[in-house]
């Protein structure tokens, strides 16, 4: 009997084998590699949303129509997210995962001294507004259909942690935190578990424009100041951070922030 458990679990290294789940901001990023993770790990579909339209499809037909698909969604506007989420149940039958991953920076250097609230409203749009309307209606579907899902943000080591510049982006990444915590104690009685990651700097299309900086360029400035040395984080390390929570080795994980930073935030 033993034996034959092992053994199963062996054969089992497809985490995510019959899911479905939704990616929000996987045209790109953290997001894209966590959609080619999610299908190298059995998932039976995973939705792209985005609206980056022509690299979305790219992505999605790269992985394969057969376990990818794309849908444009702007996260800011809640009658896109809901029919996201009721076009995905009704084409594959349920949703297991949602990775509410989409998120924007400001391009300026603003401190709260010069704070520009337009650009703030914007950002909160997405990073904040768009972040909890995903989890409501990934939610409000799982409730529906008894589905003991799996709700995993993206929020930031910003959450944590002030910073010397860009205000709106940590008060943004500190309101998913609170998201999160709150999501989590009132859904946990459905059995659905609310989690966040929390990465690092990573080179992707968002950092590199934020810093007008080469892929080198901005991973060395990170890697500097991580305590762990010889390594540099890459979407993949996040993305593996998600896939934990997304599957049931987490199966008793709710309301955490996975921090994936090197140590940065330690020091
Ligand atoms: N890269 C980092 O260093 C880092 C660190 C911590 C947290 N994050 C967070 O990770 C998430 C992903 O960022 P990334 O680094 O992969 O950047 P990215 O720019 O590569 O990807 C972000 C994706 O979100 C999409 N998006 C933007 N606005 C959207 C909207 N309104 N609706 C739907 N999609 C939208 C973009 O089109 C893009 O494809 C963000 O929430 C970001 O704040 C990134």
């Amino acid at each position: 009997m033993a034996e034959s458990k092992l053994f199963n679990a062996a054969a089992n290294t497809k985490k995510l084998s019959g899911k479905v789940a939704i990616v929000t901001g996987g045209a790109s990023g953290i997001g894209e590699a966590t959609a080619r993770l999610f299908a190298d790990n059995g998932v039976l579909m995973v939705v792209i949303a985005d609206i980056q339209d022509e690299l979305g499809k790219r992505v999605a037909a790269s992985i394969g129509q057969n376990k990818c698909s794309y849908v444009h969604c702007d996260v800011s506007k809640e009658d896109q997210v809901k029919s996201l989420v009721e076009s995905t149940v009704l084409k594959y039958g349920r949703l297991d995962i949602m990775f509410s991953n989409a998120g924007i920076v400001t391009n300026s250097d603003q401190t709260v001294l010069d704070l520009d609230l337009s650009a703030f409203d914007n950002l909160f749009a997405i990073n904040v507004r768009g972040m909890a309307t995903c989890v409501k209606y990934a939610a409000r579907a799982m409730v529906n259909d008894h589905v003991r899902g799996s709700i995993v943000c993206t929020a930031s080591v910003a959450a944590s942690k002030g910073m010397k510049r860009r205000t709106d982006y940590s008060m943004s990444k500190h309101a998913v935190l609170g998201l999160v915590k709150s999501a989590s104690v009132q859904l946990g009685v459905h059995g659905i578990r609310v989690n966040c990651v929390s990465p690092f700097g990573v080179a992707t299309p968002m950092t590199l424009q934020a810093y007008e900086k080469s892929v080198e360029e901005v991973e060395s400035m990170y890697e500097e100041n991580m305590s762990l040395k010889g390594v540099v984080l890459k979407a993949r390390n996040v993305a593996d951070a998600v896939l934990f929570l997304a599957c049931d080795e987490s199966g008793l994980v709710s309301g955490h922030d996975l921090v994936v930073d090197g140590g940065y935030l330690s020091h």
